[in-house]
Parts: structure tokens; sequence; C-alpha cells
């Protein structure tokens, strides 16, 4: 594709990344070698995507870049996972023309939808809407909240009160998750495997291989067995992410995983890490109302993503009509 002497083309393996690395955040950077990997282990999503760049180019410059991923083996469609357009080009359809370029080569490769989910209340979002409306993608959907905020200000809460967290925490034992003992860990699996009581998305055997941090990832066992997890990730060196949290039915009414995360906020703010960021699905309205009343009140910055699809093969049929 070319326009006004800019060209849209599929990054080739082996070529040079360098300028490319800052046309996207620094979670995604390590796709640009476009090895197959998988994208998200640390939150429980093990499957292997392909990696897809595209790039735009006038007389040799790189002008803009749309990073996305595509399925190895079945499973959820591909997805775009950042755009970016050079600021002095803005404006010029760049970026509208980057999505259209990786729209084309997903159909080149035999895909019939692509999906993509960005967090609202960034400035660019406004533009990002526009061109998908433009190109005829699917209105957009709420998908999850998500919030950043100082763990040192969050623990300043009344959420957090001594008297509070005493009562809250009456008969739990709290432990740094790494200190878990591999037996315990089996026994909370085949205890699940026995009789159901954990969440599916938030059993924490799919963490397993991810690094999660070990500062603030806190376990919390009742009368000598593990009933409750907030397993956290280090995003870069400042943020860490609360990625999931549960704690056992009978035991978790009335917020008795508040003091788990008292615990894992009160070693991040002794160690010093500046942001922590929880994103939650909207499918759990209790722990949407949680951050709504408590965080977001503290946060620095708080959004929600939303997810967007097209169907890849209804545009091209439309394409192809006179
Ligand atoms: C988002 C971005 C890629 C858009 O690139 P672009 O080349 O300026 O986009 P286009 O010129 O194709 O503009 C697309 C549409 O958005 C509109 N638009 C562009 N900038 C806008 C702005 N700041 N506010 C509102 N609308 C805007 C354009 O008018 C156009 O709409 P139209 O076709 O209905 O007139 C670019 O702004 C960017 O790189 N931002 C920083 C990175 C980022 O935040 N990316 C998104 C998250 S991954």
């Amino acid at each position: 594709m070319s326009e006004a002497g800019i060209t849209f083309e599929a990054l080739a393996a082996g070529a040079p990344t360098d300028a490319l690395a800052a046309m996207t955040f620094p979670i995604y950077r390590p796709l640009l070698s476009l090895a197959p990997t998988s994208r998200h282990p640390e939150q429980g999503d093990p499957r292997r995507i392909q990696p897809l760049a595209v790039v735009a180019r006038a007389g040799g410059e790189l002008l803009g870049l749309a990073l996305g991923e595509q399925p190895l083996a079945g499973g959820p469609p591909p997805e775009l996972l950042s755009l970016f357009v050079r600021p002095e080009v803005r404006q010029h359809g760049i970026g509208a023309a980057l999505v259209g370029a990786f729209e084309e080569e997903l159909v080149r490769r035999g895909f019939t939808e692509v999906a993509a989910v960005y967090t609202a209340g960034k400035p660019a979002i406004a533009a990002v809407e526009r061109i998908f409306a433009g190109r005829n993608w699917e209105a957009p959907r709420p998908r999850t909240l998500s919030v950043r905020f100082p763990p040192a200000r969050a623990l300043e809460s009344d959420l957090f009160s001594p008297r509070r967290m005493r009562a809250l925490g009456a008969g739990l034992d709290l432990f740094p998750w790494e200190s878990a003992e591999r037996q315990e860990l089996e026994e909370i699996r085949a205890s699940h495997e026995r009789q159901p009581w954990i969440t599916p998305a938030l059993a924490p055997w799919r963490f397993e291989g991810a690094d999660f941090d070990p500062i603030s990832s806190i376990g919390a066992r009742y009368r000598g067995a593990i009933v409750g997890w907030v397993l956290n990730h280090r995003v870069d060196e400042r943020t860490v992410r609360f990625t999931c949290s549960f704690m056992r039915k009978d035991i978790s009414r009335r917020g008795r995983i508040v003091p788990l995360y008292h615990e894992s906020l009160r070693r991040l703010a002794a160690a010093g890490v500046p942001r922590a960021t929880f994103i939650t699905p909207v499918v759990y309205p209790n722990m949407i109302r949680f951050i709504e009343r408590w965080i977001a009140p503290i946060a620095e910055f708080s959004g929600e993503t939303r997810g967007v699809r097209k169907r890849l093969a209804a545009a091209a049929d439309a394409a192809d009509r006179p």
C-alpha cells in the first residue's frame, strides 16, 4: 500500500528494530523480534502467538508502527496491541492507513477477525476510536477498570485503619507467597480437583512459570491451610501490577482479603515502589465497587479498558462489491 510516497509493509524477521522500540510500550518491545512467544504467561495466559508488525515508511524513514499478534494454535482472534505515528506527521491519515494495512496483512494470512483492547482516558484515544469507527470496527465495549496509584498513599486510606485490619485479619496467617511450600500448593490444587472452590481464572497454578513479584505477592493461611492469595507482577522498574486476588468464599465475606492488600502495599511502600496498578474485568462487580469506593479516589490515573473487534471477511466482501 502506498500514499503520497508512504509505504505500509509487514516488518520482515531480522530487520533492525532499534528505531521501532520507541514506538511501542516497553512490555511489547520484545515482540519486535517477531519470534513466536507466549504473550502473557504472568496473567495465566500461556497461549503461543506470532508477533506481527506493520511499519509506515517514507524515503527509508520510519513514520509509524502497528504492532500486534496472531494466535499460533486457534483460540482468540489476532489482536492489534499498539499503534503509533511520529508526532510531526500525525493527523494525515497515517494511523488509519496503518490499521488498514494491519487488517490486510491478517486477511492475507487467512484470518477473518481482528480485535484490540485499549485504555480510555489517554489523550490519543479520541483519535484511535475515530480510526476504528472509520474502518467499520464494532462499537467499543467496556472490558476492565484500570487504576494506578502510589502504594504509600493507599496505606493512608481508612480502609486500612489498624482497628479494621485487626478485625479482618483475625485468624489469618499472612506470608510471602514465595515461602509457600510446594506441598501446600499441590494440596490446594488437589483439594480444588476433589471439590472446586477456586474461581478458575484466579487459580494460582495458572500463573506458574511467570515470575511473580516476590516483595508484594502475599498468601493467607487459615487453620493451617492456604485460603487466599494476592499475586502481583512487575510491569517495569517503578510499577507493580496486582494480577490475581482470591479468597476462599466462606472466609472472603466482609472484606477478609483486605489485610492481604494491606500487607502487600505495606511491603511495596517499604521497598520504595512508587506505583501499583489494578486491572479488574467488569465481570467482577464486587471488585469494581471496591475499586471505585477505595482506590479510585487516591488514583493518579483511572480508566476503563475497551475492547473492539472487526470481522475481516465481511469487510473484504464489502470492498469487493462494485
Ligand atoms: C493515535 C495515533 C496513532 C493516530 O495517528 P494519526 O496518524 O494522527 O491518525 P490519523 O491521521 O489517521 O487520524 C485518524 C482520525 O483521528 C482524528 N484525530 C487525530 N488526532 C486527533 C486528536 N488529537 N483528537 C481527536 N481526533 C484526532 C483524525 O481527525 C482522524 O479522524 P477522521 O478520519 O474522522 O478525520 C497517534 O496520535 C499516536 O501515535 N498517538 C500516540 C500513541 C498512542 O497513544 N497510541 C494509542 C494507544 S496504543
